[in-house]
């Protein structure tokens, strides 16, 4: 089929739903909602079967949902209503919710029902939810109904309040008021919740050092605490840690409530409040935590942990695991420096394969282009962080003394993906969605050894059309182009469990000191070949271009990322309708990425 969506933006749900139809043999083109206007020429010029909404801040045009079926995702189970569901589902205690896939009609999500589906709540910020099982559910919602539209057969069920099964409610926008803290009565529990339910937009709004900042990504912490209700009694990596009724509470992120037109964006807690945090104690870990001896299976990331740390260390029957898990895949210039000091320090250890876990939500998205931008040199503080990651790269691919494996269970972009590349063996969790390329960020042309790495595992014509088509990919199409080794497991513990056996086995294996030393024969040759100075060099020398040169395309396309700018047009690699014929990819384009888009 011709589909078409119609979306907000071309965000992580709508990429995974991009990749799982593709997969399926459907053509899908893509329409940024920039007005009724540019939307009713994306459908007169796609003429599509069926039109999907799977991110939508406004309602479709009348014109169209009068005249074509649209199908619009909503997070919430049925009945429920309105902008803010779930915020609302966290801040109340649900322990059960879902997704509805509905008809677009006069009344927003008040549609007839084509599909719905649940999941079990799960105690996380919003936007973990979202990426997690929100997108699991939307996957499962919208392939039913896209069959259900294809069979021809279906009738869609009108939204009936008069059923039993109807729980949902029309809901209005969640206000700050609903989730201000009081820090005078909430406990921990209540302050980590309110702000998981505007994590990551649009945070909780509170008062700090008498001026207004939105609060993001809270963790409860159980060993330290002093200190009056509110109060700042400690920093570590950049967050703060904040003197609760019955303890105390991380928050890593802040954003400045703009003044004026001003806009602001967000950022490390530490960065945002700079000189103000004079005389708090910074609570530092050291780079590598105590190793965790599990006797049983690993507990989940971060689970049973007593504090906030976003890089940690566990061993288990031979392998080690490094987790790293920075807030939205981010990586500044000191969190590249701490985790390599991590990886250099667990490579000592007496362990014969190392797991590098990433998050449960982001493996990597590469340099952290937040703090790039409000550096007093945006150029120079990119050059810094560039270095830092490939100096990262680096120490992976030169890792001798191990077998690594990087462990893909959140989404990967950019330079994050080559990071995972530069492992022994990479498996990602099925349904994740990389994006192994830089050019929509101003055409950077990217380092972290991208240029060894990528042709080395999928040949120069892949390696071509994946950086100039800018394209999702999923795991399936990701394995067959030798992107990846593998992909298995459904849910973030059944693929940890997959990685375990898979790591255990190798640790044990008697053939484990030959592929040690095939892999060191292989570094070698490369090296002869190349040296990996030499594709370093290269590479930052157009990356200085890039930073320094004339053009200012990357530093424009960074401002506009931070600061959200809204799109004014649909990239032409997306928007298929939008490109001259000839260079329209034969229908249906399953994902082999073959063809080069301009
Ligand atoms: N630096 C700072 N913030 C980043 C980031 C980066 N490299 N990559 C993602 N983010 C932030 C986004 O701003 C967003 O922030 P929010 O919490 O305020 O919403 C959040 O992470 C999620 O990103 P979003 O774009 O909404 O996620 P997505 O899953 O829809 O898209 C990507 C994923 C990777 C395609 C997209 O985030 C992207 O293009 N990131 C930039 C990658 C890049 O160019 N890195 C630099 C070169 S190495």
């Amino acid at each position: 089929m011709k589909i078409l969506f119609l979306t907000h933006s071309f965000n992580s749900l709508a990429q995974r739903l991009f990749v799982e139809l593709t997969e399926r043999g459907h053509q899908v083109s893509i329409e940024f909602d920039v007005n009724d206007r540019v939307s009713e020429e994306a459908v007169e010029l796609f003429r599509p079967d069926l039109i999907l909404a799977p991110f939508l801040k406004r309602a479709i045009p009348e014109s169209i949902w009068k005249r074509h079926v649209c199908i619009v995702l909503h997070p919430g189970i049925p009945g429920d209503r309105g902008p803010s569901a779930l915020d609302w589902a966290i801040l109340g205690g649900e322990t059960e919710w879902g997704v509805i896939a509905l008809q677009a009609a006069a009344e927003m999500d008040a549609g007839d029902v084509w599909a719905t589906a649940r999941f079990p709540m799960r105690a996380a910020r919003k936007s973990s939810l979202y990426r997690n099982e929100v997108t699991e559910a939307a996957v499962t919602a919208l392939l039913t109904a896209v069959e259900r539209f294809a069979s021809g057969a279906f009738r869609p069920e009108p939204l009936d309040y008069g059923k039993p099964e109807v729980r949902g409610r029309l809901q209005p926008l969640m206000t700050q008021q609903d989730r201000a803290v009081d820090w005078s009565a909430d406990t921990t529990a209540a302050v980590v919740r309110k702000i998981r339910s505007a994590d990551g937009f649009p945070g909780v709004l509170d008062m700090l050092f008498d001026e207004p900042y939105f609060l993001f990504n809270a963790f409860e912490e159980r060993t330290l605490w002093g200190g009056a209700p509110g109060q700042i009694i400690a920093t570590r990596h950049g967050a703060i840690l904040r003197a609760t009724v019955d303890g105390a509470v991380w928050i890593t992120h802040l954003k400045k409530k703009p003044v004026g037109s001003e806009p602001t964006f967000k950022l490390p807690a530490a960065t945002v409040l700079g000189e103000k945090l004079a005389g708090v104690p910074e609570s530092a870990l050291p780079a590598l935590p105590a190793v965790h001896p599990h006797p049983g299976p690993l507990p989940p990331a971060g689970e049973g942990e007593k504090t906030w740390r976003d890089i940690w260390y566990e061993e288990k029957n031979g392998v080690g695991y490094l987790h790293f898990d920075f807030y939205n895949g981010a990586m500044g210039t000191e969190d590249c420096a701490r985790l390599r000091a991590a990886l250099l320090e667990a490579r000592q250890r007496p362990t014969r394969v190392l797991v590098l876990r990433g998050g449960a939500d982001f493996w990597s998205n590469g340099i952290h282009l937040n703090l790039i931008e409000v550096a007093a040199s945006p150029a120079d503080e990119s050059w810094r962080n560039i270095n830092a990651m490939d100096d990262l790269t680096e120490a992976i691919l030169t890792t001798d003394e191990k077998i690594t494996i990087a462990a893909l269970q959140g989404n990967a972009g950019a330079g994050g993906v080559f990071l995972a590349l530069a492992a022994d063996r990479v498996f990602a969790r099925q349904g994740i969605v990389l994006n192994p390329h830089y050019k929509s960020m101003g055409n950077l042309y990217g380092s972290e050894y991208w240029t060894y790495l990528l042709p080395k595992r999928v040949g120069d014509d892949q390696t071509r059309a994946i950086t100039q088509n800018r394209l999702p990919i999923g795991t399936p199409a990701a394995k067959r182009l030798g992107l990846i080794d593998d992909c298995f497991g459904h849910d973030i513990e059944s693929f940890r469990r997959g990685v375990e056996g898979i790591a255990e086995a190798l640790a044990a294996s008697p053939d484990l000191p030959r592929l040690l030393a095939d892999k060191a024969q292989r570094r070698r040759s490369d090296e002869a070949e190349k040296p990996l100075a030499r594709y370093r060099e290269e590479e930052l020398a157009r990356m200085k271009l890039n930073f320094y040169g004339f053009d200012p395309s990357y530093h424009v396309a960074r401002h506009n990322f931070v600061y959200k700018v809204c799109h004014s047009r649909t990239p032409l690699h997306l928007a298929l309708h939008r490109r001259p014929k000839w260079k329209r990819p034969a229908a249906p384009r399953k994902q082999e990425i073959k063809e080069v888009a301009s």
